[in-house]
């Protein structure tokens, strides 16, 4: 549809709107934050167990971005957590401008007041994210990154700060890195064998884990939208999960891939066993995530070589399983 070709002037627009009601959404978010830490705990809904929750926020935060998005941008499609979930599947993506958006991500951390959840707003245009904003009002930080036009770190109302936060830094190997994870939702035994292995393997020591790589540490924000948002500012060097899902990592793709990071499954046989850094439909909608920080080049090797080696090495690590 021409009236849908998203030129660059276009997307600059688009991202200023999401923007803005990102910010305007952190503003409930807040005032729901602080409503439900002082209310009894039926505010608390729980969605497929007791560990995926949903409050009025969730909801209401979404259907006001969905309703201001519609009206700014009538002919484009919307993807939000809340109402794919209670549809039961996500809708088939096609090459028109689609929103997908997390109206709250972190939503455990916004119940229990840990000040790390954020507004994830990210538009898909050709099967591909080309804007990303991601606001955590606890912090009043925001993020957000437009295809080619880099993406951006502002605190507290401050000059933007262009990500990566500082010029990219070397990795040498898994062993010196922080690796964002997660402990997600399924919970059965498969799904926390899983994690378990994987965990065990990322931190272990080699000489005691078989395949340890002894990382430097590993970390959970609670959030998978701002371990994208880590991992593109440079503080975080890989964020790895299976199990969430496209609005979690939407608008973080695009800030990522704009600092220079790379975005792939963690399931090779998507694209024949290689890692490609195409984070296309496959990868977005898969729910096998690696988004890997901007390296700098080695005196053999370029950065971009560097990440898709440790990407291959990471996907070779982890254990696979199958997200409910
Ligand atoms: C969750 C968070 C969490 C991740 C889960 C997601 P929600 O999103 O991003 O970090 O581990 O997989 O579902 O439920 O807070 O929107
Ligand atoms: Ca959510």
């Amino acid at each position: 549809m021409a009236s849908n070709n998203l030129t660059s002037e276009k997307l600059k627009e688009i991202l200023g709107v999401s923007i803005k009601l990102a910010r305007e959404a952190g503003k409930l978010i807040l005032e729901g934050s602080d409503a439900i830490l002082r209310s009894a705990a039926e505010a608390v809904e729980e969605k497929k167990n007791s560990v995926d929750l949903v409050t009025q926020y969730d909801k209401g935060v979404e259907e006001l971005v969905k309703k201001e998005l519609g009206q700014a941008y009538p002919g484009f499609s919307f993807i939000g957590e809340e109402e794919t979930a209670a549809l039961g599947k996500l809708p088939e993506l096609t090459d028109g401008p689609t929103f997908c958006v997390d109206p709250i991500d972190g939503t455990t951390n916004f119940v229990h007041g840990f000040p790390f959840a954020c507004i994830s707003i990210g538009l898909i245009y050709q099967k591909r994210s080309v804007v990303g904003v991601i606001f955590n009002p606890f912090l009043d930080w925001l993020y957000y990154g437009a295809e080619a036009q880099g993406s951006y770190l502002v605190k507290s109302g401050g000059a933007p700060l262009k990500l990566p936060l500082t010029p990219a830094r070397p990795l040498p190997s898994l062993s010196q890195a922080l690796i964002g994870i997660e402990w997600g939702s399924d919970r059965g035994l498969a799904p926390m064998k899983a994690r378990g292995n994987t965990f065990q393997r990322l931190a272990g020591d080699g000489q005691h884990i078989e395949g340890g790589k002894m990382a430097h540490s590993l970390r959970s924000t609670g959030s998978a939208a701002l371990n994208f948002a880590t991992v593109a500012s440079g503080q975080l060097d890989i964020y790895w999960e299976i199990g969430c899902n496209a609005w979690d990592v939407c608008a973080g793709t695009i800030i990522a891939q704009e600092a220079g990071g790379i975005v792939n499954t963690s399931d090779l046989s998507i694209h024949g066993g290689e890692v490609t850094g195409d984070a296309s439909d496959k990868v977005l909608i898969g729910r096998k995530y690696i988004v890997m920080r901007a390296i700098a080049d080695s005196g053999s090797e370029k950065g971009a070589d560097i990440q898709k080696r440790l990407v291959k090495e990471l996907c070779e690590t982890v254990e696979d399983f199958t997200p409910v």
